[in-house]
């Protein structure tokens, strides 16, 4: 494994927003992590990414204990984070945006870092020189994936890419996860778009009131009745098969 999460307790002050969540993740999967606001999606990412700390429970990558490490450790260790919300330095340039994101980077690696970047997102190469907050919200959702892949991670945690962009653009963001992950990137994806995301994934799992109430494959989740009930229920059953249809 990857990751392993094991039994870990996060709070905020006294309130407890983690509950014993265990989670795994396979080198080269894509891991879909849905549920409500408010059910700790972001507050596991922060917790895995070194940003908050657990009160209990282990945290293993590679096989070695990370729970309590800071954030600086984890980025030489493989592990990013790109934040809910996009969050670009809108006053900096496009490529100073991505600069920062490979600050852990020997110098010489940026120039590649960047050529790969730019590959996967074109657009972003075409508006290096550009201040940051002149994008638009998919293009500034590139940026921050971009950012966040600039540190040659193995383990990309994704908070929310999709949020706020129209469904052609959503999906746009969804083939390019696939693709970051033909690169030899593995993806925990927390998504409220819950069918984008398990179209994608290999396995996924639900988290309730800071619980992992439900885990399984892709498919597994996306025909379990109660998910379907929760996360699924506004779609219609055609686009639901469509999205089924193109994770086949
Ligand atoms: N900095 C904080 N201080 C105190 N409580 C917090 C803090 N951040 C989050 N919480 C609380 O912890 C719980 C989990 O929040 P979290 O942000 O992880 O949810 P989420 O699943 O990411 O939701 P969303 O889909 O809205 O982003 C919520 O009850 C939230 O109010
Ligand atoms: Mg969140």
């Amino acid at each position: 494994m990857l990751l392993k999460v094991e039994g870990v307790n996060t709070y905020y002050g006294n309130l407890h927003a983690l509950w014993d969540v265990d989670l795994e993740i396979a080198r080269g999967e894509i891991v879909a992590l849905i549920g409500n606001n408010g059910a700790g999606k972001s507050t596991l990412l922060r917790t895995i990414m070194g940003l908050l700390h657990p009160r209990s429970g282990r945290i293993l990558l590679n096989g070695e204990e990370i729970q309590g490490r800071v954030t600086n450790r984890l980025v030489n260790k493989g592990l990013t984070l790109s934040p809910e919300g996009r969050l670009v330095f809108p006053k900096m340039t496009v490529f100073e945006n991505l600069r920062m994101g490979g600050y852990s980077r020997p110098a010489r690696e940026l120039k590649d870092s960047c050529a790969r970047v730019y590959d996967l997102f074109p657009v972003l190469k075409e508006r290096s020189e550009q201040p940051a907050g002149t994008l638009s919200g998919g293009e500034q959702q590139m940026l921050a994936i971009g950012r966040a892949l600039m540190s040659s991670p193995t383990l990309l945690l994704l908070d929310e890419p999709s949020l706020g962009l129209s469904p052609v653009l959503a999906e746009r963001i969804f083939e390019l996860i696939v693709q970051i992950r033909a690169q030899d990137v593995s993806i925990l994806l927390v998504e409220q778009n819950a069918v984008g995301a398990l179209a994608i994934a290999d396995r996924g799992y639900v988290i309730e009131n800071g619980r992992i109430s439900v885990g399984g494959t892709g498919r597994e989740l996306l025909d379990d009745p109660m998910v379907y009930d929760l996360y699924l229920g506004g779609l219609s059953e055609d686009a639901v098969e469509e999205f089924e249809g193109e994770s086949d």
